[in-house]
C-alpha cells in the first residue's frame, strides 16, 4: 500500500486527467471516456500493475488491432470473450421487456442470405446428417402475430465450421433468410448444431489459452429476427443437451433461449418489441 503522499498524488494525476475534457462540446462521449479513465487508473491502482505488464498488456492490444481484418475482427471476439459483449446486451435489454432475450451478434452474420421457402433446408445435400426442423411463430409483444418478419439464421456446419471460415467450402452453406407466413409461423430444415470452438489461431486464442480457459460455444442457431415498426432482436436457440451450456466462451447462453432439439421438431418463438 502507497503512503498518504501517493495516494494523493495518485488522485490528483486522476483528477487532471477527468479536467482534461471539461472544452469538450460532446458531453455524452465525456461521461464514457471519463468512466474509462475512472475504471482504468483503479485497475493500475488495485493490481500495482509493473511496466513490464503494462507493456505486455500494450503489446497483446496490439496484436489484437493487426489480427483485426474486415472478415476477423479479434477485438469482438476479445470483447465476446470478457463477457463485455454480453453485458452490453444485458444492459441494452430493458427490464420491462418482453421481447426475446437476445444474445451476442458474434463474427460470422453475414447481411443479404438468399432468402428460402418456407420448409426448405439450408444446407447443403448431404450435409443433413441430423435432420432437425426448427419452427416457430413471430409475435408482438402485445400477443398479436407477424405476417412477412424477416428471420435470417447462421450456424455451423456438421464438421464444426461457418461457412464464412471453410476454405474448402460453399458460401452461403447453413445460411439463409427466411419470411412468416399469414399466421406469423416460420420453420427450416436444418442439422441439429453442434458445439465448435471459437477461432483460436489469434491473440484472443493465446490469452484463453494462458489462462485456462475453455474456447468451445455451446450448440446453437443464430436468429436475427426484423420487422417493420418492430425492434430487431439478434439471438440464438441454444440446444438442451449441450454439455457446455455453463461453461460457454462468451458467455451467450440465457435460459430463456434453450430448447429440446432431441426430437425431428423444435420449437422457437419469438417477440418482437414495437419501437
Ligand atoms: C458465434 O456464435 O458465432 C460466435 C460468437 C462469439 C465469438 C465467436 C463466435
Ligand atoms: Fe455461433
Amino acid at each position: 500500500m502507497g503512503s498518504v503522499s501517493d495516494q494523493e498524488s495518485e488522485q490528483v494525476l486522476l483528477e487532471q486527467v477527468l479536467d482534461s475534457f471539461d472544452e469538450s462540446a460532446n458531453p455524452r462521449l465525456v461521461e464514457v471516456v471519463r468512466a474509462a479513465v475512472r475504471h482504468l487508473h483503479a485497475f493500475v491502482e488495485e493490481t500495482g500493475l509493473t511496466r513490464e505488464e503494462w507493456m505486455t498488456g500494450i503489446e497483446f492490444l496490439t496484436d489484437t488491432g493487426k489480427k483485426s481484418v474486415d472478415s476477423r475482427q479479434e477485438f469482438i471476439l476479445l470483447s465476446d470473450t470478457l463477457g463485455v459483449s454480453m453485458l452490453v446486451e444485458i444492459v441494452n435489454q430493458m427490464a420491462t421487456d418482453v421481447a426475446t432475450d437476445a444474445t451476442v451478434l458474434g463474427p460470422f452474420y453475414v447481411p443479404d442470405a438468399p432468402l428460402m421457402e418456407m420448409n426448405a433446408f439450408i444446407g447443403r445435400e448431404g450435409d443433413d446428417v441430423a435432420p432437425l426442423t426448427l419452427a416457430g411463430t413471430v409475435r408482438s409483444a402485445k400477443g398479436g402475430v407477424l405476417e412477412g418478419a424477416v428471420i435470417e439464421v447462421w450456424q455451423v456446419a456438421p464438421n464444426g465450421l461457418y461457412d464464412v471460415q471453410d476454405a474448402k467450402g460453399v458460401f452461403p452453406n447453413f445460411r439463409a433468410t427466411f419470411r412468416t407466413g399469414a399466421d406469423g409461423t416460420f420453420s427450416l430444415r436444418t442439422s441439429r448444431p453442434i458445439d465448435y470452438q471459437i477461432p483460436t489461431d489469434g491473440p484472443v486464442g493465446t490469452m484463453l489459452k494462458a489462462t485456462g480457459r475453455d474456447s468451445w460455444r455451446a450448440a446453437h442457431t443464430h436468429f436475427r429476427v426484423s420487422c417493420d415498426s418492430y425492434k430487431t432482436v439478434v439471438t440464438h436457440v441454444f440446444d438442451a443437451s449441450s454439455p457446455r451450456l455453463h461453461s460457454d466462451a462468451v458467455f451467450g447462453v440465457r435460459e430463456s433461449l434453450v430448447v429440446d432439439m432431441s426430437g425431428p421438431t423444435a420449437t422457437f418463438d419469438v417477440t418482437l418489441d414495437e419501437v
